[in-house]
């Protein structure tokens, strides 16, 4: 049992004030109620008050300024902020002046009484400052770009806000929904990021790409929408793949080189409708080839190959280079390829030429035609010449295709390369691994992939 102490509850609300009034006096406190910031300044003045609960929005008095007054006479009392969503940044900004807490709204019971709890519970209150998690270590977090949640989706995951370099507060419960209101509102404010836990952002990845699933498929979407999801989910899939491993420039450029791609593409009615197929078929199957895209990309830049033309073909390839595996049925892509059978593997194997063959197809007149077809035939060749489907020795490759090739058997091997099974190997383990098989992929790629990570 808690120790009786008196609580000082503010709220304009008077319905809402005498709710939370109950609850309180039912866990054993003492509450005294006030519909605004001077009536408890007044009160405050006489009595003492063990903690104030208070609403942030209100008039005559705004919460904030009702916390600055009363700190003004009770340095140390300790302050609890309930606040709307339209408030948050604002509350956020209390939390580093000293509020001890706050509470997003709609809250339950439960919510109110920890948080109340918790105060009662620090020697010194005003030492205590995030609501609910108190692990605070930056690397526990993982940013995304607020114009992710621009589709509106409802989200499965706690999701924080950071407010300073050591502190996170979580701005919405997990279930609530973060509609396209409250996400203009926080992006007005100049909010850029927003955060999840580690573990939920890895599964908040392949949330996102089942969600872009539906997207593919709706027909009530602009291509512009569609585009913008799939720019989105590709700084996604990079972030999730490789976060801090690679220099924050390379990085931004490599996402930037796959959002003109992405962009280019969606102006090409009939190569967007084939990255749509892809999407379509498989997310995980899109991930990876935005994966392979956002590596080549990486691989490319560093080799000097910055021309946009190169540029443009080694994206297009990269993207498109396993669409052939959309022609073979989901029973056999299931399995590895030690377990498939003579006729299955054969299929199998047989995909870098059906990709060609549909992309020859959507790219009847280009000049990039022969080009991006060879590259993406070539892809699963190894310079050992034990590759498939023909088993080219390397100067019979396409050194694009080569180039594919080590970045699509890095991403099949990494944790970016399965999302969904997770249980890839760390990247330095699968640049090991490559680096002990070099001749096969050609030296000097497998060389400029390990040069990214250093
Ligand atoms: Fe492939
Ligand atoms: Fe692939």
């Amino acid at each position: 049992m808690l120790p009786l102490q008196k609580i000082l509850l503010v709220d304009d609300d008077a319905g809402l004030r005498k709710a939370i009034a109950r609850t309180l006096t039912m866990a054993g406190h003492e509450v005294v109620q006030a519909s605004n910031g001077q009536q408890a300044l007044d009160y405050l003045s006489l009595h003492p008050i063990g903690l104030i609960i208070s609403d942030v929005r209100m008039p005559q008095m705004h919460g904030i300024e009702l916390f600055h007054r009363a700190r003004k006479t009770h340095t140390n009392i300790p302050f609890i902020m309930m606040t709307g969503f339209a408030d948050i940044i604002d509350a956020a900004e209390a939390i580093r002046l000293g509020v001890s807490d706050f509470i997003p709204k709609p809250f339950t019971t439960e919510k109110i009484l920890s948080a109340v709890k918790k105060v009662f519970e620090v020697q010194n209150p005003s030492e205590q400052l995030v609501v609910g998690d108190r692990c605070q270590n930056v690397q526990d977090y993982s940013p995304i770009e607020i114009g992710n949640f621009i589709s509106g989706s409802q989200i499965s995951y706690p999701i924080y806000i950071k407010i300073s370099e050591s502190k996170f507060v979580m701005l919405a419960h997990q279930g609530e929904d973060l509609d396209v209101g409250r996400i203009e509102t926080l992006r007005q404010k100049g909010m850029e990021y927003l955060y999840l836990k580690n573990d939920d952002f890895k599964s908040y990845v392949d949330f996102n790409l089942k969600i872009s699933d539906s997207v593919a498929k709706s027909k009530n979407l602009s291509g512009e929408q569609k585009t913008l999801f799939f720019k989105n989910t590709s700084e996604l899939i990079l972030q999730y793949g490789f976060q801090n491993e690679i220099s924050p420039t390379l990085f931004s450029a490599a996402q930037k080189t796959v959002e003109q791609t992405l962009s280019m593409i969606s102006a090409e009615p009939k190569l967007f409708d084939l990255l749509d197929k892809l999407l379509t078929n498989s997310r995980t199957l899109y991930g990876h080839s935005l994966g392979v895209a956002l590596i080549t990309s990486l691989m490319a830049n560093k080799m000097g190959w910055i021309s946009s033309k190169s540029m443009y073909v080694v994206m297009t390839a990269s993207l498109y280079h396993d669409i052939g595996l959309t022609k073979i049925p989901q029973a056999c892509l299931q399995k590895t390829e030690e377990d498939m059978n003579d006729q299955e593997r054969a299929q199998y194997q047989r995909h870098p030429i059906m990709s060609a063959e549909m992309l020859r197809t959507i790219l009847k007149e280009r000049a990039e035609q022969d080009s991006l077809a060879t590259i993406v035939s070539q892809h699963h060749e190894r310079s050992s010449g034990r590759g498939f489907p023909l088993g080219l020795s390397k100067d019979k490759t396409h050194p694009l295709a080569r180039l594919i090739g080590v970045a699509d058997y890095f991403l099949g091997i990494t944790k970016g390369g399965d999302i969904k099974r997770g249980h890839c190997l760390p990247t330095k383990q699968a640049i090991k691994k490559i680096q002990e098989d070099r001749a096969s992929y050609g030296g000097e790629f497998v060389d400029c992939l390990a040069s990214l990570f250093e």
